[in-house]
């Protein structure tokens, strides 16, 4: 569920990411779960798979999963939680380099809210698509769920916002985006560039409940994934004013009238494609 290129700071903590702020990543995918159609001859390999929270959940009914996340922090944690399962760093984003992974061995790749950080970089999109390639046996599925066009757009647009007020140039903000959002036609050219058939997809709004958690809500969700926006600015004082500002401003967009839970409009965007049998 995570990126974190090698030449990068590690951004992501376990704490953070799975129990302050977005514990829901995990919780809210019966629906992949249901196109994943996990079977006891199933052999897994899930793409981005964080703290290993869902890649566990599914472990006890297939024969392998292996769990691969670019974040050393996420796998650290991974590691100590859940010891029995397979999970090793790899940076997807290159994923088609690793021989260990890519040899035609599963017969699924799985991926949870991992994609739009991995396909961020243009330069490296089609190689993490062609590592789901060749990691599949002949037949074998690609099934993901990632976020779609439009995804988080009034915190991405609020955070770009802020960011410009803080002198940032507005080229600059944008290029900061650590996501790509794409919308179903721009994911299937993709997938089908690197031989995939294309068997089947979706896209569905989700508005997300955010934690109530001490350093979680809107507030967590801003500084743990507006990090890579945020390090533009030079000082801790204007990180914190961008901060309150994106707050502040989606105040009067996010919160629900009657319950007053804070939402946020995720976008996802779900496939399922086949490598030739
Ligand atoms: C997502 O799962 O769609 C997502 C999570 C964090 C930041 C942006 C998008």
């Amino acid at each position: 569920m995570t990126s974190t290129p090698s030449n990068k700071t590690d951004i992501w903590s376990a704490d953070a990411y799975g129990t302050t702020v977005a514990p829901f990543v995990a919780a809210l995918t019966n629906k992949i779960v249901a196109w994943l159609e996990p079977q006891p001859q199933d052999e897994i390999l899930d793409v981005g798979c964080g703290e290993g929270v869902l890649t566990a959940k599914i472990a006890p009914h297939v024969k392998r999963i292996v769990g691969v996340d670019a974040s050393p922090n996420m796998i650290e944690s991974f590691n100590k939680t859940f010891p029995g399962v397979d999970a090793r760093v790899v940076d997807c984003r290159h994923l088609d380099k690793d021989q260990s992974l890519c040899n035609a061995s599963f017969n699924k790749v799985f991926s949870n809210a991992a994609l739009h950080w991995i396909l961020r970089d243009e330069n490296t999109r089609t190689n993490a698509i062609k590592g789901c390639f060749d990691a599949l046996k002949p037949g074998g599925l690609l099934v993901s769920e990632s976020g779609a066009l439009g995804n988080v757009a009034e915190v991405h647009a609020a955070i770009i916002g802020a960011l410009v007020h803080q002198g940032i140039p507005v080229e600059a903000a944008r290029n900061a985006s650590p996501w790509w959002f794409p919308s179903l036609d721009a994911m299937k050219n993709l997938v089908e560039s690197q031989g995939f058939k294309w068997l089947k997809g979706e896209v569905e709004l989700r508005q997300t409940e955010l934690t109530n958690n001490e350093g979680g809500g809107i507030e967590g969700w801003v500084r743990l994934f507006g990090a890579d926006f945020l390090s533009l600015l030079a000082t801790e004082g204007q990180r914190e004013v961008a901060v309150r500002e994106v707050v502040q401003v989606l105040e009067g967009v996010g919160r629900r009238q009657h319950d007053g839970a804070f939402t946020v409009n995720y976008i996802r965007l779900r496939f399922v494609a086949q490598k030739s049998p």
